[in-house]
């Protein structure tokens, strides 16, 4: 019996056996047909940023990153620190790079054209969550990092303004987030399934530990903000007792697990199987999320893990945008949780599947 050479045998979880992002993105063709390595080096750039943004976030307290900046942003929300500056790194890193034509940001007030400098064979527009759950930066909880990706069209100039790129999540060719939790993953897809990498930090690179990521159809999490309970219609009142009952037979019950950042609760639902929610409120009339760079990636992501995202009325990835910071309510995970959510806030009670 032939024995493969000891480096073909490669121990399961040891360096040998684990494949870098930047291999698998060039391994696994993850570049358009006509890619001339823009694309791959697009995402080289983010996750240059996503690396530096995770030396910041894990020195909180011994580096001058904590608290906020004393400005407001265009969210008419108070700037953290750590908002500053993860926009700031993947700004420079984009530019850097030179792949990107175009950006936008939960922070900037309107998008900013960058002048490429590389090849113009793909010219993408990146959107931006820099910092996601900023409520969390000072008190050592979970934040993320949420990017969108478009290609722009062919003769849009240099100076591409807005509204080339507002187009339908649909249309998106990329989109990926980066979780700042007990480890830092980079999760992305670019419309072939989704791929969880983990940073090493002791050789600096995203590991791929998560291939072929799907999300479970389990009731196992919801997240949702219950403080705004009186917010809700009676509609997801009625949903929110349906989905918290106890299983007869299994004497199962979903938990609940609210962690301030979307990215976090996301990442786990898409782990464990559940549902985020984030509708109108009060104080969001519209909901609280960004459709363009928050919602929308996230969109993407779930649907190529198998999941759903909705407004509660219509599929995420077909609203027509109007404006960068456009918000949106938001349900987004496990199928059959999106499905029924739907089915309660449009009164089609004949539609209640029954418990997942
Ligand atoms: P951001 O920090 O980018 O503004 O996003 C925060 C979002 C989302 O991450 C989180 O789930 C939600 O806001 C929390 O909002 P509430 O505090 O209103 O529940
Ligand atoms: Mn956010
Ligand atoms: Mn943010």
């Amino acid at each position: 019996m032939s024995h493969a050479s000891s480096a073909d045998q490669a121990s399961p979880g040891t360096l040998e056996s684990v494949m870098t992002l930047e291999q698998f993105i060039l391994d696994r063709r993850e570049r358009f047909p006509q890619s001339t390595g823009a694309f791959s080096r697009l995402l080289r750039d983010v996750s240059v940023a996503a690396k530096i943004i995770n030396h910041n976030i894990r020195r909180a307290g011994i580096l001058d990153v904590v608290g906020e900046t004393g400005t407001v942003n265009v969210q008419d929300e108070r700037q953290k620190k750590l908002d500053e500056i993860a926009d700031r790194e993947l700004e420079r890193a984009l530019r850097r790079g030179g792949e990107c034509c175009l950006i936008g940001s939960e922070e900037q007030p309107d998008t900013i054209p960058l002048s490429p400098q590389g090849n113009f064979q793909e010219r993408f527009a990146v959107f931006f969550d820099p910092l996601d759950g900023s409520s969390n930066t000072d008190v050592n909880a979970s934040v993320g990092t949420i990017f969108s990706v478009y290609t722009l069209p062919e003769d849009v100039d240099e100076k591409a303004s807005l509204d080339v790129t507002l187009r339908p999540g649909s249309e998106q060719v990329a989109a990926g987030y980066v979780a700042y939790g007990s480890s830092t993953m980079f999760v992305f897809t670019t419309g072939n399934g989704v791929n969880g990498f983990t940073l090493d930090p002791g050789i600096g690179e995203f590991l791929l530990t998560h291939p072929n990521l799907q999300i479970p159809e389990a009731r196992a999490m919801y997240s949702i903000n219950e403080a705004d309970i009186e917010d809700f219609s009676p509609e997801l009142r009625s949903f929110l007792k349906w989905l918290k009952t106890k299983d007869p037979e299994t004497g199962h019950r979903i938990r609940a697990r609210y962690i301030g950042s979307f990215v976090s609760d996301f990442h786990r639902n898409l782990l464990t199987g559940g549902l985020y929610m984030y509708p109108a409120t009060v104080d969001h009339p519209k909901g609280k999320l960004r459709l363009m760079y928050e919602a929308n990636p996230m969109a993407f992501l779930v649907e190529q893990a198998g999941g759903q995202a909705s407004t509660g009325h219509q599929r995420i990835l077909d609203l027509h945008p109007d404006n960068l910071h456009q918000r949106t309510p938001l349900f987004i995970g496990s199928s059959p949780l999106v499905e029924a959510a739907e089915a309660y806030l449009q009164g089609r009670e004949e539609d209640i599947p029954d418990l997942p």
